[in-house]
């Protein structure tokens, strides 16, 4: 296989996308098939999946839709399985849907649960199953799609808060335990404007008896850039972190949130 030595490109290399059935998932897939990689885009419904992979065939691109629950570890190891016996993993971008909100103090028991195993345990296994064949590779870009709360817990997302912090700290273990060349990096979206993000506006405007653009208004006033992120934008950072240019970025958590984020670090 031929690798482009040009310091975006991904031609050559193999990118597993989880949650590219919509959103960020999705920009981030259709990007690094733009950029040259082979794409296995993975979520639950498979209907967005192939409809994505047909899209981006019309192009030229090569992508393959697989349907995996990530709530459901077995199903994680079968899907990994049979993936692996066709093609090695160069890239992992690890994403999934948030766990629903509410103040921390309420939250059951199952539901800290079922978070962590959704994210933390979930791309464990992932990365137990995809590490040998970058360590093969001499090449491995693992990215955690994960939350500004990772820096400033954000109010009323408390089990997601606590599922992104253990996501963080995941991050930061490995990157001090991965051998050379594979490396592992979060990026942290602010408010990027989703059909997650369109929800939790309709659900805020129920519980407040505001309306869905005040709620809106509201966040964007927070964010110096005045508006809302676009998927594609967070998708940029994600594929530049899966490039070759960001060999030597290792352990670190990009915020794409307009400059919400007011601490320095
Ligand atoms: N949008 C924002 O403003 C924002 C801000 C901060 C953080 N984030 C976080 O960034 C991530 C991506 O955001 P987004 O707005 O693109 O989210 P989204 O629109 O809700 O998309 C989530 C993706 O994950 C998949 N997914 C959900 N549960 C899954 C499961 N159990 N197994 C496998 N796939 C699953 C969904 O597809 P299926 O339903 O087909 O499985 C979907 O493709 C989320 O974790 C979100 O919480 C988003």
């Amino acid at each position: 296989m031929t690798h482009s030595t040009s310091s975006l490109d991904l031609t050559g290399r193999v990118a597993l996308v989880f949650g590219a059935s919509r959103g960020i998932g999705r920009a981030t897939a259709r990007l690094l098939a733009r950029r040259g990689a082979l794409v296995h885009v993975l979520a639950r419904r498979r209907a967005p999946l192939e409809q994505l992979a047909r899209e981006l065939a019309d192009e030229g691109g090569l992508v393959r839709a697989h349907a995996v629950d990530l709530d459901e570890l077995d199903d994680v190891r079968r899907v990994l399985e049979s993936l692996l016996r066709e093609t090695p993993a160069h890239i992992v971008v690890h994403n999934t849907g948030g766990p629903k909100g509410g103040a921390l103090v309420h939250a059951e028991l199952a539901e800290l649960q079922a978070a962590l195993a959704r994210h933390l345990f979930s791309a464990h296994t992932i990365l137990r199953a995809v590490l040998p064949s970058m360590r093969d590779a001499g090449y491995g870009r693992w990215i955690n799609v994960l939350s500004t709360s990772v820096r400033e817990p954000i109010p009323n997302l408390g089990v997601s808060n606590i599922a992104r912090a253990a996501m963080a700290s995941w991050t930061k273990t490995l990157a001090g335990e991965l051998p050379p060349g594979v490396t592992i990096n979060s990026v942290l979206p602010g408010f990027t404007d989703t059909d997650r993000l369109r929800e939790l506006a309709a659900a805020r405007a129920a519980q407040s008896g505001a309306t869905v653009e005040d709620v809106r208004a509201q966040w964007v006033a927070q964010v110096p850039e005045g508006r809302l992120a676009r998927p594609e934008e967070t998708a940029e950072a994600i594929a530049f972190l899966a490039a070759p240019a960001a060999a030597y970025i290792r352990g670190h958590s990009l915020p794409v949130d307009g400059g919400r984020l007011r601490s320095i670090s």
